[in-house]
């Protein structure tokens, strides 16, 4: 049986269309991550499957009862519909304690006392704050007060559990492992999670699957590892922090291998494709991660046409000391390719070669790059590619 089962959903405001077109099974005791940038629809998503908006179109159901269908003008409330929430704000009642935030939906549901206080005590135990039981809520550390809501929200067991950025307000640490217990309470209890991030590295920590969402639509969805090394749009890729996104032509479809020109550069290279979907002279965007890029000081000595990869000719513009690696913007033609360098490989190196303005020749294996559509290339990179060389007098 689904867990959750959503299609067609469509919600308006007025002439906005928030959320449009999404169709998404989550499988029973699945953990899923609905990420994307601000605005995108997760949180009209995630509070149409709560019942707290009105969906104008579509159809919804949770374990199997449908709990919102336009089509039969069906609406389950969202007390009836067994699902837990936990948000960015805390929301907890600030005139209760503890145990009487974490004990108020069995009230509100006739648990009697003495079945209440064990079942309080349990989750209490579990989320490690039986000793604040009897403090009042707001009296708690925002770490603390998250894990209050967090008990609230289960001590019901509910079906399905939804998170909107619910660790947004703790500081790094905490969120980590705050993630961790959220993870350990959906497998243990095994409900059906679905989680709203914006942080790519959260959702891909947290879910069996991460849906990634544009514009009140469904970009792509699929396993964190599926998403990160094959992304199937420049947005998405974009989202999953490939730092290269680079405009190309098809100039020859070969036999599982693609031979593809940079545009505004001489650079051809050799990208591994067996889609077929591509055509002799057909736009795409290459999609690459900056560790995947090898880099060697000066100019490349030879072009080593065939086996391996072919070496590109860059001029360092940037170079910048990221914690353990430098980080290379690198000019290449009329466009720039980020690189960077571990730390191991520093001994490569003299301590010149990785100055502005100095050569570097670069490498990347036809398989470590994507090929996708054209579509529009994220602003983060147009704008770097419009960024002015810097001028070498000050530097
Ligand atoms: N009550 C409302 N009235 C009008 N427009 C709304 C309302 N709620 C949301 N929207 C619009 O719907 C779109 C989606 O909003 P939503 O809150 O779902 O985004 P989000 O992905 O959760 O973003 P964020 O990461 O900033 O929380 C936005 O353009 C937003 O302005
Ligand atoms: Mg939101």
């Amino acid at each position: 049986m689904s867990g959750v089962s959503i299609s067609g959903l469509r919600r308006e405001y007025g002439t906005a269309i928030a959320v449009d077109r999404v169709d998404l099974e989550i499988g029973r005791g699945e953990f899923v991550a609905l990420l994307g940038p601000s605005g995108c629809g997760k949180t009209t998503t995630l509070r149409c499957l709560a019942g707290l908006e009105v969906p104008t179109r579509g159809e919804i159901s949770i374990g199997g009862v449908t709990v919102f269908s336009g089509g039969s003008s069906v609406f389950v409330p969202p007390e009836k519909r067994k699902i837990g929430m936990v948000f960015q704000s805390y929301a907890l009642w600030p005139h209760m304690t503890v145990r009487g935030n974490v004990g108020y939906p069995l009230k509100l549901a006739g648990v009697d006392r003495r079945a209440l206080a064990s079942r309080v005590d349990e989750v209490l135990e579990r989320v490690h704050l039986r000793d604040k039981a009897d403090r009042m809520a707001t009296a708690l550390s925002g770490g603390q007060q998250q894990r209050v809501a967090l008990a609230r929200a289960t001590v019901s067991r509910p079906r399905v559990m939804l998170f909107d950025e619910p660790l947004s307000n703790l500081d790094a640490k905490l969120r980590l492992s705050m993630r961790n217990q959220i993870r350990e309470l959906h497998d243990e209890f095994g409900t059906t999670s679905v989680y709203v991030t914006h942080d790519q590295e959260e959702a891909i920590a947290l879910a069996d699957r991460v849906v990634v969402m544009n514009a009140g639509r469904i970009e792509q969805a699929g396993t964190p590892q599926e998403l990160y090394t094959r992304p199937s749009t420049a947005f998405v890729a974009d989202f999953m922090g490939f730092q290269n996104l680079l405009r190309a032509r098809v100039l020859q479809t070969l036999d599982g291998e693609l031979r593809v020109g940079i545009d505004g550069t001489p650079v051809q290279l050799s990208v591994a494709d067996r889609s077929g979907r591509w055509t002799e002279g057909a736009e795409l965007t290459l999609a690459f991660r900056s560790g995947h890029v090898r880099v060697r000081p000066g100019s490349p000595d030879d072009r080593a046409p065939g086996g391996g990869a072919e070496r590109i000719a860059g001029r360092i513009r940037r170079a910048t000391y990221g914690g353990g690696s430098m980080r290379l913007l690198v000019e290449v033609g009329n466009t720039s390719i980020r690189a960077h360098v571990d730390e191991s490989e520093f001994s490569r190196f003299s301590d010149d070669d990785l100055r502005a303005q100095r050569a570097v020749s670069l490498e990347i294996s036809a398989d470590q790059i994507v090929p996708l559509p054209p579509g529009d290339l994220p602003l983060s990179t147009e704008a770097i590619l419009q960024l002015p060389a810097p001028d070498p007098s000050t530097i």
